[in-house]
This record gives C-alpha cells, sequence and structure tokens, in this order.
C-alpha cells in the first residue's frame, strides 16, 4: 500500500481542470488530491497493462484527435505508412468540424502494436488513444 505522501506542484491548461473538476464531483471525490490520485493509478495500470502485451496478437487501436492541429494530419498519415505491415483496416469518422475519431484494426507482434500505438499518443494534437488486443493464439 501507499504510505509516505509527497507533495507536488502542477500547471494545466484551465479546460483540462475543468473537465476533471466536473468528472470528480460528479463521481463525488472529497477532493481534488484524491481523484488525482485515482487518476494517477489508474494511468499505471493502464502503462503496465500495455507493457504486458506481447506475441501475436490481432487488435483496435481508437484514436481522437484534433483536426486543425498544424501538421497532425500528414504525421499521422506518416506513422501509419511507417507502421502499413499491422494495419488491416482503419475507419474515420467527422466527429465535429475539428474532432476526428479513427479506429484502426491491427495485427502483428504486440511490441509492435504498443510502439505503434505509443507513437500515435505522443503526438501534439491527439487527445487520446486506446490499444485493446486479444491472444491470436489461444
Ligand atoms: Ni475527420
Amino acid at each position: 500500500m501507499e504510505s509516505d505522501l509527497a507533495r507536488i506542484g502542477i500547471s494545466l491548461p484551465s479546460n483540462l481542470l475543468d473537465k476533471f473538476d466536473q468528472i470528480i464531483n460528479a463521481r463525488g471525490y472529497s477532493s481534488r488530491s484524491e481523484g488525482i490520485r485515482d487518476a494517477i493509478r489508474t494511468y499505471i495500470t493502464y502503462y503496465q497493462w500495455m507493457a504486458d502485451v506481447h506475441g501475436e496478437r490481432e487488435g483496435v487501436v481508437t484514436m481522437v484527435y484534433d483536426h486543425d492541429q498544424r501538421g497532425l494530419l500528414v504525421t499521422l498519415t506518416d506513422i501509419q505508412h511507417e507502421f502499413n505491415k499491422i494495419i488491416k483496416a482503419s475507419l474515420h469518422s467527422h466527429v465535429t468540424h475539428n474532432r476526428c475519431l479513427e479506429v484502426i484494426l491491427v495485427r502483428g507482434d504486440g511490441a509492435d502494436l504498443k510502439a505503434f500505438a505509443e507513437r500515435l499518443m505522443s503526438q501534439k494534437g491527439v487527445e487520446s488513444v486506446k490499444l485493446t488486443t486479444i491472444q491470436v493464439e489461444e
């Protein structure tokens, strides 16, 4: 279990903090700190789960991004061409005038799938990337 408490100071865009506050209020957290601790635990669990993705896998990458972010469309296309050996198909939905949702069907070595998802995730203007996979061999 966690024991010693350390204090940190973080800077956030105010609209991000507003959204976070709305969620923690709706979920009934007693404080922002409690919500942030929970968010960090979820992030760690997700990352550890991603690190477990290995062997032959098939799955989907779900990505939401800002269509208006300068250069992002070209960059995302370049990354997909670079990883063309693992991409089987993709589906694009123009959600609003500037937000896009893309679902990419992937198959290959888990490490490659994870590297692909992480590359997408690290681009500025990409709001979220989720990788969900299943093992090919039972
Ligand atoms: Ni679009």
